[in-house]
């Protein structure tokens, strides 16, 4: 059987072959039988990495040539036809080569030229869910899923039923004597285009943070040098036990990307909170975003194609000194489901975020800055939007002169020091107030309230010129600063709307149901 090494080469080869209109007899790799080896590696027989890297090494010389009519051979466009004509339709798997989507039918991909993802399955009760996630992955996007199995995911799927439906090889040992002949979890890790793990454990979290290399998956996720998304799925209090906590941080710090998991009813009876695996077509559309496809497949088909949005969230970190800062409780999560709701709806999205520790949702510019002064130089950068919403929480002070050097307990004194504080720069009221043409169309403040709500947001919307305030009483009672419901008031010129308590992803989506009809009716799309 032809190995993934064999396909990847042999679509080289072929590519070659059609670039320079040499046959294969003639390819004149000097240390190897030519005309045998396109044969056999066209006939499907295997190949050996020694071989492999050998015939790259030519083909890339060959290409630098004067004969050669591109400069970069492994690194060239080679287009589907190309490809698939040269290669009997088959599809080429080296990461070099350009991808190409291949057709759209209604906005939607039809067939991705020549992407691999290797999928990890994690041992959870969600494991069955991988099943809908690679027939999604095979009929939407035609990628191509290497799927790698744990032993404890083996207790809740078959590789067979993985097989079947990924109609590809399974991998499940890290000493599999045929595989690691040519280094096979290497391979894995880097002859691919991403990795997903999904879903991802409480456990296979924690040994990807503590770089753990015991069996293939974890193997593979500290060798491999691609994006990787993962899909956590557990229970609630596993999710926010601190150890998940520091794990998922730190993750999140080391780029690796995250989607879910959902609030909601555990399959655990009685049993409800944050831990549920993301929607499968959640799962697909962040690997669209990482693939670099969603600009494609969404922005063609949601109501803000073509649209710029702009979101500010979390707190800002005012320094006191090297090591002290004025903040609040803010943990971003409500401007991070507005992002990524915008982003669902087919918006370019900038998202400008304090310090948080969620990473931010896939497919959105996220520009990370932490005082005041930097988010609103991060926001300006960002203009021009057709929608800025100013969640963050934003400090209203900073003090005065921070001190170079670490403030000093004075125990003889026995005083405090004193800090000056002068206002920071007000984002919104700045924004709101730009010229026409600067200004975006709707522009949507947050207001965070504890006492008289919707009355200092009325009055917030017309001392600040927003067009929309969304007000929300943030009383340590309610719980919304850090937490993952909210109960808000959409104060707009026609009146107030107050929602009932929800998920802040569902505060996202009704508030841009409502900005995106909003823009449809008073703008016209570039
Ligand atoms: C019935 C059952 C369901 C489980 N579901 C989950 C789950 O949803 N999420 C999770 O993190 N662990 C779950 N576990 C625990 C994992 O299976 C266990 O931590 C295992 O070591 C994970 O291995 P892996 O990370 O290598 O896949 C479950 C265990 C059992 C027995």
């Amino acid at each position: 059987m032809r190995n993934a090494t064999a396909r990847a080469l042999l679509a080289e080869i072929e590519a070659y072959l059609v670039r320079t209109g040499a046959t294969p007899t003639k390819l004149g790799l000097a240390a190897v039988n030519d005309g045998h080896l396109v044969a056999n590696l066209r006939k499907g027989h295997s190949i050996t990495l020694k071989t492999a890297d050998k015939v790259r090494a030519y083909l890339s010389r060959a290409g630098r040539s004067p004969q050669g009519r591109h400069p970069e051979p492994g690194l060239h466009a080679v287009s589907h036809a190309e490809i698939a004509g040269a290669a009997g339709g088959g599809r080429a798997a080296h990461r070099g080569i350009d991808r190409r989507i291949d057709g759209r039918i209604d906005g939607r991909i039809d067939r991705c030229v020549d992407w691999r993802i290797v999928l990890v399955i994690g041992g959870g009760i969600a494991a069955y869910k991988c099943l809908d996630l690679i027939r999604r992955l095979r009929e939407r996007l035609a990628v191509e899923v290497l799927t790698v199995m744990t032993r404890a995911a083996q207790e809740f799927v078959t590789p067979l039923s993985v097989g079947a439906l990924s109609n590809a090889p399974v991998s499940t040992e890290l000493f599999d004597l045929d595989a690691e002949r040519e280094i096979g979890h290497i391979r894995l890790a880097r002859d691919t285009d991403l990795v997903v793990v999904a879903p991802a454990t409480a456990d296979l979290i924690a040994r990807m943070a503590g770089g753990h290399a015991d069996d293939l998956a974890t193997s593979l996720l500290l060798a491999t040098d691609r994006p990787v998304l993962v899909a956590p799925a557990m229970n609630p209090h596993m999710w926010l036990a601190p150890a998940t906590r520091r794990n998922v941080a730190l993750l999140a710090a080391d780029g690796i990307h995250f989607v879910g998991p959902e609030t909601g009813e555990m399959a655990e009876r009685g049993e409800a909170g944050p831990g549920r695996l993301a929607e499968v077509p959640q799962i697909v559309d962040a690997i669209e975003d990482l693939l670099g496809l969603a600009g494609g497949a969404h922005a063609a088909e949601g109501p803000l194609a073509g649209r710029h949005v702009l979101v500010t969230s979390g707190p800002t970190h005012e320094p006191i000194d090297p090591v002290r800062y004025i903040a609040n409780r803010s943990s971003g999560k409500q401007g991070a489901a507005i992002a990524a709701e915008a982003r669902r709806l087919g918006a370019r999205v900038t998202l400008v975020t304090g310090p948080v520790s969620a990473a931010p949702p896939a497919g959105v510019d996220a520009v990370e800055v932490e005082t005041a002064v930097e988010m609103l130089g991060a926001v300006r950068a960002a203009l021009p939007a057709d929608i800025a919403v100013f969640a963050a929480a934003v400090a209203d002070w900073r003090v005065a002169h921070a001190a170079p050097q670490k403030l000093k307990k004075r125990e003889a004194a026995r005083e405090a020091p004193r800090l000056e504080l002068v206002e920071n720069p007000d984002i919104l009221k700045t924004v709101a107030g730009l010229p026409p043409g600067e200004r975006p169309p709707l522009v949507v403040g947050f207001a965070a309230e504890t006492e008289s709500v919707v009355d200092n947001a009325r009055a917030k919307r017309k001392a600040k010129g927003a067009d929309w305030i969304v007000a929300n009483d943030v009383s340590p009672a309610t719980g919304v600063m850090g937490g993952d419901r909210n109960t808000v008031h959409l104060v707009t010129p026609e009146g107030v709307e107050s929602w009932p308590e929800l998920d802040k992803a569902e505060v996202a989506r009704r508030l841009f149901e409502r900005a995106a009809y909003w823009l449809a009716v008073n703008t016209a799309s570039a």
